[in-house]
């Protein structure tokens, strides 16, 4: 949650500060700010809350001066979204500004401490300790200062640290929030994620926690905690620039959506081939290995989780190995039952989820092994599992989740498949079947799309209801979850999903003439029973929006509109099914005028708990 950056160089800070808050913006837009150290040596603090354009509206009138500075994109913990607890925070004197990401979770005991050391705070935030215990530490030389400080932090920080008693320094730090370090010629930067510098350079350090960072005009330079000097690889961005940009669309979110099959058939391309056998380079688990696991724990958050369900669903039915699921802010605490014939799959977009790093964490602290399902690479999970299974969505800007999870659906089914060809479980013709069809699927999801004008009409139609609920049976409720989430996040509508067949068990009281119900029956072994339980909502007065398969028109009679996605294994179907659902958040989000991009109270990465 919140996004830092920090620059040095020949250039004017403050516009390549903006411009880097700018695509940091989905990790909070609380408030934003810069500490620039002027012509004058002193530094100059502009901070309001609201959306970026505030601030760059307000440099705009009044700009600073510059080549050196920090800044920060803040989503609200500790304190309300205000201006005085917008980040850059100073010392009393304002020789010291520091930019935070993450949680300081002693900070009120260090603030106590502070206060009687006779220093004084403003805001109601955690991060203002920093400040002043820099100051308290400050001898002449900022990074033993920084260092000293951290020492009495606990909790997460990503720090960008400047001084006007070095003005040619930037001073950095991570532990449990990400960083990275931008390598330009003659200049320098840092950011909490890589397209903030991205329009500068392709060169990068991914820092380590506790690791730190000194940028001068001799470049960068790269510490341990003991203050040592250390090396590191320089990591070369490939991908794109323009693929963090909107490319002629409205909303990032559309954009994603539209991306999808490139994104599904990137992440299939040299895994998924016909007639070879799964190839997954970057798994080192040996066929001995899997062949010794008992249990499989799949452990992620929100739309992650999400395509965790699908993929219980996928490796029991093809390996018949078992599969909990759970979300990861309750397995870190649950106590769960672990040992070395445990397997963990942790599924994180970002690889930067504080919960799900910390059940990683808790799962090989018991010796399971760890496979690690992201979309970034070098993030913190991909770095600390066994194993790691990249999906190529490419950078997701929107808040909102819809290309990463189809990629982490494919991960999933690619998983399923390599257990089930090393455990032997299906024939190889069996397996051949499933490949030939997933192949197929980024077609598909074309054809999907096609049908986007439908989806428009409902959308437009029922945007003003309040309640919404979506039902499934089996694969399809799995859908229904993530459609539901969807939908609350962009649109803020009321939406639940439920089991088709619990909604006797208590749900059905709440549909009443009118009531919007999305009932997807994709799966077609439950087809018929699906279509019982839509009548039952249907006799009792819902306005009911039917997904099934091609071919399943007997679904138009029960239904007021209805939605066919080609036909595939039953399996697979969710690839396909999700899409009508992430149409109809985002086109009920424009109806209703919402923030697609950026909904409110939301933040794209969670590094907090
Ligand atoms: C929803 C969404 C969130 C994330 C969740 C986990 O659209 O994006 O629910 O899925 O915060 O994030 P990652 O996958 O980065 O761990």
């Amino acid at each position: 949650m919140c996004g830092i950056v920090g620059y040095i160089g020949q250039r004017q800070a403050s516009s390549i500060l903006v411009e880097g808050l700018s695509k940091l913006e989905y990790r909070g837009y609380d408030s934003a700010g810069v500490a620039i150290i002027n012509e004058s040596n002193n530094i100059d603090v502009k901070k309001c809350k609201g959306r970026l354009a505030n601030l760059e509206e307000q440099l705009n009138e009044n700009p600073i001066e510059g080549m050196i500075g920090i800044g920060h994109t803040r989503w609200a913990t500790h304190g309300e979204p205000s201006d005085v607890n917008s980040h850059p925070h100073s010392n009393e004197k304002q020789t010291i500004s520091v930019v935070h990401n993450g949680i300081i979770e002693n900070y009120i005991e260090l603030r106590e401490w502070l206060i009687k050391e006779g220093y004084t705070f403003k805001s109601e935030t955690d991060t203002e300790v920093v400040p002043h215990l820099v100051d308290y530490y400050y001898n002449g030389n900022l990074l033993e200062a920084v260092m000293k400080t951290v020492k009495k932090l606990e909790g997460s920080y990503a720090l960008g640290v400047v001084t006007s008693e070095e003005s040619d320094k930037v001073v950095a730090v991570r532990k449990d929030s990400p960083l990275i370090v931008g390598l330009g010629e003659g200049e320098s930067f840092i950011a909490s994620d890589i397209p903030a510098v991205l329009n500068h350079t392709r060169d990068v350090y991914l820092l380590e926690d506790n690791e730190f960072v000194l940028m001068d005009k001799n470049g960068v330079s790269l510490f341990d905690t003991e203050g040592n000097k250390i090396e590191k690889e320089v990591f070369h961005v490939t991908w794109d620039a323009a693929a963090a940009e909107k490319g002629g669309f409205d909303h990032f979110m559309i954009k994603e959506i539209y991306e999808q099959p490139k994104a599904i058939r990137d992440t299939m391309t040299s895994r998924i081939v016909k007639n070879e056998s799964i190839k997954l380079d970057d798994i080192t688990i040996t066929k001995e290995q899997i062949k010794n696991i008992d249990k499989i724990y799949i452990v992620a958050c929100g739309t992650a989780y999400h395509a965790g369900i699908v993929g219980k669903y996928a490796i029991e039915k093809l390996t018949r190995i078992p599969v909990e699921i759970e979300v990861a802010s309750e397995f870190r605490y649950r106590d769960p039952i672990i040992n070395e014939k445990t397997l963990m799959i942790v599924i994180s977009q970002s690889g930067e989820t504080a919960d799900t790093l910390a059940a990683l964490r808790e799962a090989k602290r018991q010796n399971a092994r760890v496979i690690a399902v992201t979309n970034v690479v070098g993030s913190s999970v991909s770095r600390e599992a066994d194993d790691v299974l990249y999906t190529w969505a490419g950078p997701e800007i929107a808040v909102a989740s819809t290309k990463a999870y189809e990629t982490q659906l494919i991960a999933m089914y690619i998983i399923a498949l390599f257990f089930a060809e090393n455990k032997e479980t299906l024939s190889e013709e069996e397996i051949e079947d499933i490949k030939e069809e997933m192949l197929a699927l980024p077609e598909k999801v074309e054809k999907v799309l096609e049908g986007k004008e439908k989806i428009k009409e409902f959308a437009a139609n029922i945007c003003n209801n309040k309640n919404m609920f979506l039902l499934g049976r089996g694969l399809d409720y799995a859908v229904a979850l993530e459609g539901a989430l969807k939908i609350k996040e962009v649109s803020y509508i009321h939406s639940d999903a439920y089991a088709a067949g619990e909604l006797k068990h208590g749900p059905i009281a709440l549909i009443e003439d009118g009531t919007v119900v999305i009932a997807l029956s994709t799966q077609e072994r439950l087809f018929e029973k699906m279509v019982s339980n839509v009548k039952e909502v249907t006799t009792r007065g819902a306005n009911v929006f039917g997904i099934a398969m091609e071919g399943h028109t007997e679904i138009e009679k029960t239904v007021n509109e209805s939605y066919y996605i080609p036909r595939t294994i039953e399996v697979l179907a969710p690839i396909l099914s999700v899409v009508p659902m992430q149409l109809m958040s985002y086109y009920t989000a424009i109806e209703k005028g919402c923030d697609v991009d950026k909904p409110r109270n939301l933040a794209k990465s969670v590094t907090v708990e």
